[in-house]
């Protein structure tokens, strides 16, 4: 992990935050993307008071230029890029019948094509290198629906089934590496995107009924996927709560 350059999408809590702490604590220089710079400013410090290196980029995932600039400026003031991890997503869950439609379109553009617009960022550099590493933050949504989940789950099964086709394409001709990161319940601000009250309340009253996950537990599954051989592809992790049943 030393010294690799690792892009993170969705840095600015959750996931994305633990990841970027435990990868920039192995010796990797973290690129830090979100939306929120405040957020991204103060885990940059928090990293960098440790003895880390930390890149702040604000960006929206859903605008592919963003995405280009992104990987370019972290290329030039981190010297290289060694590794995408496409985390950033939203979860505003309701049923099909309240045809809220602007939630369906902000899950696809962020879940689905924030993903694409990673990937296009950083292709071509890897490619060129002939290395290099991308990890799909997908869920277990990609297995099982949930109330309230049909798009929500759709777009993690969209994600899932993507990075499969990308590993096929891209690791035996490149070396590249790719895996999907699939995870249970993890107690995040995920769930502040739920606008519907009834939904909401059955994920919160689902929380609270179980032991769920800690961000930290996939940061830790983010490191192992990334901390194997080059010659070992881990395709999937699903990480899931002992206590949740599906
Ligand atoms: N929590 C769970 O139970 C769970 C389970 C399975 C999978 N996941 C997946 O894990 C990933 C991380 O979620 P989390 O649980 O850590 O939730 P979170 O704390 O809400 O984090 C979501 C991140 O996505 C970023 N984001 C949202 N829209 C964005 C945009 N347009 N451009 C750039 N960044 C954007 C947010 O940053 P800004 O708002 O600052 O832009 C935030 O950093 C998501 O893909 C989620 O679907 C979560």
């Amino acid at each position: 992990m030393k010294d690799k350059v690792i892009l993170i999408t969705g840095a600015s809590s959750g996931i994305g935050e633990s990841t970027a702490k435990r990868l920039a604590g192995a010796g990797a220089k973290v690129a830090l993307l979100a939306r929120r710079g405040d957020r991204l400013e103060k885990l940059k410090n928090e990293i960098e008071s440790k003895g880390g290196k930390a890149l702040v980029v604000e960006c929206d995932v859903t605008r592919a230029e963003d995405m280009k600039k992104a990987a370019e400026k972290t290329r030039k003031e981190l010297g290289g890029l060694d590794v995408l991890i496409n985390n950033a997503g939203l979860m505003p869950l309701s049923k099909v019948e309240k045809l809220r439609t602007d939630e369906w379109d902000q899950m696809v553009d962020v879940n689905i094509k924030g993903v694409l617009n990673g990937v296009a960022a950083v292709l071509p550099y890897l490619k060129e290198q002939k290395s290099g590493h991308i990890i799909n933050v997908a869920s277990s949504a990609a297995h099982n629906y949930f109330p309230g989940g049909a798009v929500y789950c759709a777009t993690k099964a969209a994600v899932k089934m993507f990075t499969e086709g990308l590993r096929q394409e891209v690791a035996p001709t490149y070396g590249i590496r790719v895996t999907s990161v699939e995870p249970g319940y993890v107690d995040t601000e995920l769930q502040d995107s739920i606008k519907d009250d009834e939904i909401k309340k059955g994920i919160e009253d689902m929380g609270k009924k179980i032991t769920t996950l800690e961000a930290e537990d996939i940061a830790e599954a983010i490191h192992y996927a990334l901390a194997q051989n080059t010659r070992a592809n881990v395709n999937a992790v699903f990480v899931m709560p002992t206590e949740q049943q599906k």
